[in-house]
């Protein structure tokens, strides 16, 4: 029976039992992790993308994605605290609902964490190219280099988008070596981008250059652009979810948190209330200052973002300075209202800080990949870890050159719409797991209970289907294409290599966490 292989959760919490982490954590240190997962591309560049899709409506769509991720953040907390050992969405689903589910779901993180960093890997090429080359420099590299090619989304002239593959390598060779990012590193980074953000809203709100004029019409695309269109403040919403991907990863480190019971909600729903609050004025201050009405197809429906029709459009000059058509959205928006310098400096913060999510993004993915091949599902080659660095540099150096191509050759608001077809499966999936766990492990502890669960699981489970069908049509599809592609392979392969499908029931040693802080950013390295 293919439903029928689920993993004890008694081997699972053994092997968590056996990690005797030290609880050091508390909420602020937590709150300042999420943050530093959470601020990346999504802000710094899919502004345009989500201008370009909601137009004002695009503050409605932060508030829309926010909430939804505060109540898969509710679910998580609860699971996350409950089974805190690496792998995330998998290894919850494969204790609750078996091994082809969980499956599914680890073919899914790959979308969510691989292509999330590719998507990120662009977004900071655009700063680099932008701010650094051409701002700082006086570089103007040809667009050949910088983009990938139109008939993938990319913008005209463009091949390749070698900055954006080239930071994608650089962070895979750091992560290789076994570089991993100390608490430390990621406060100051938190800082660095938080003071950027302030910077922005303070001197875009009470600007001689706001008006409200620019926020009518408020929904020029309505709220529901349509299903599949990807368009309107919800189809917006589902594009601009990605700025709030990776504050699962605070559920991570539950098991790292003193009273995880009190600190992992405050951390997870205080990092993303406190995105969401910076992100709605962000989009406030940009739309007030210099105007982010989407530029409109012959049928008054928006142009879409990555197509070749809206990268044409953005090519000629009357749209030069226009908000939609900017890689690097908000240093783009201070420089058009005289803060040139403050644009660069933001620029740089961009610059400075979006490796680290990088970073993050891959580290999840490494690890995920680790425990799925651990578990059998993957070749166990793929799990070897490098006898001086200490990493699993096999599948770690695989991950970074798929990253790279993603980052090569598309453009960001597609390779974030994938991800975010992928992470809204993973979300709706911990939903389900978590109903399900308390219906067949009622007496496992759990610090922290999702209060009201009968609301707030089938809330998260809506919440992300509804995201999901407003993706547009193509992520939609490469998301079914890549599922069918992950199902087939289990069938293949998985199925008949699998330990459980073996009996093989197996309490790990910690290895996987004598390989590097479980997650970096929270632990200094042991
Ligand atoms: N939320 C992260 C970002 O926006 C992935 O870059």
């Amino acid at each position: 029976m293919i439903f029928g292989r689920v993993k004890p959760l008694d081997a699972i919490l053994a092997t968590a039992e056996k990690k005797s982490l030290h609880r050091t954590l508390g909420a602020f240190q937590l709150t300042l992790f999420g943050i530093g997962c959470v601020i990346g591309t999504g802000i710094f560049v899919l502004t345009a993308a989500g201008a370009q899709k909601a137009g004002p409506g695009l503050m409605l769509a932060f508030a829309i994605a926010g909430a939804i991720c505060i109540v898969a953040a509710l679910c998580y907390a609860e699971i996350a605290a409950m089974v805190p050992v690496a792998g995330s969405a998998y290894t919850y689903t494969y204790a609750s609902m078996g091994e082809f589910l969980a499956w599914t779901v680890g073919w899914a993180l790959v979308l969510e964490y691989l292509v999330a960093a590719s998507a990120v890997s662009v977004g900071w090429s655009g700063y680099f190219t932008g701010t650094f080359l051409n701002q700082t420099l006086g570089v103007t590299l040809p667009p050949w280099m910088t983009a990938g090619p139109l008939a993938l989304g990319g913008a005209p002239g463009g091949l390749v988008n070698l900055p954006a593959a080239a930071i994608a390598l650089l962070v895979t060779w750091l992560l290789m070596i076994g570089t991993s990012e100390s608490a430390r590193v990621n406060a100051v980074l938190v800082a660095i981008k938080v003071t950027a953000l302030t910077a922005f809203i303070l001197l875009t709100l009470p600007n001689e250059h706001f008006s409200a004029e620019r926020f009518n019409p408020f929904l020029p695309a309505g709220i529901f652009g349509g299903l599949g269109t990807g368009v309107g403040a919800v189809g917006a919403a589902a594009t601009i979810f990605f700025a709030y991907v990776g504050f699962d990863a605070v559920s991570t480190a539950a098991e790292e948190t003193k009273n995880p019971q009190r600190n992992v909600p405050i951390g997870l729903i205080g990092s993303l209330l406190f995105c969401t609050i910076f992100y709605i004025l962000v989009a406030a201050g940009a739309i007030g200052t210099v105007g982010g009405q989407p530029i409109m197809g012959p049928n008054g429906i928006p142009f879409p973002t990555g197509s070749e029709e809206l990268a044409r459009q953005c090519a000629l000059p009357q749209y030069a300075d226009a908000l939609v058509c900017s890689n690097e959205a908000l240093a783009h928006v201070l420089r058009q209202i005289g803060w040139s310098g403050v644009g660069n400096a933001l620029g740089y913060a961009a610059g400075f800080a979006l490796p680290s999510v990088i970073l993050i993004l891959l580290f999840g993915q490494t690890r995920i990949f680790f425990v799925m091949a651990r578990d059998g599902l993957l070749p166990a080659r793929l799990a070897t870890v490098h006898p001086k660095w200490k990493t699993p540099h096999i599948v770690t150096g695989i991950t970074g050159v798929v990253t790279a191509l993603g980052a090569a050759f598309f453009p960001v608001g597609q390779l974030a719409d994938w991800a975010n077809a992928g992470t809204l499966y993973a979300f709706m999936m911990v939903a389900f797991c978590v109903m399900i766990l308390r219906r067949t492990a009622p007496n496992v502890q759990r610090s922290f209970k999702t209060p009201a669960l009968w609301l707030i699981g089938p809330l998260t489970i809506a919440g992300t289907i509804f995201l999901f069908l407003n993706l547009p049509w193509q992520a939609i599809l490469v998301f079914v294409v890549w599922a069918a592609i992950g199902i087939l392979v289990y069938l293949v392969y998985g199925r008949h290599v699998s330990h459980l499908g073996r009996g093989i029931v197996e309490v790990h040693e910690p290895e996987i966490h004598d390989l590097a802080p479980d997650v970096p950013g929270v632990s200094d390295p042991r």
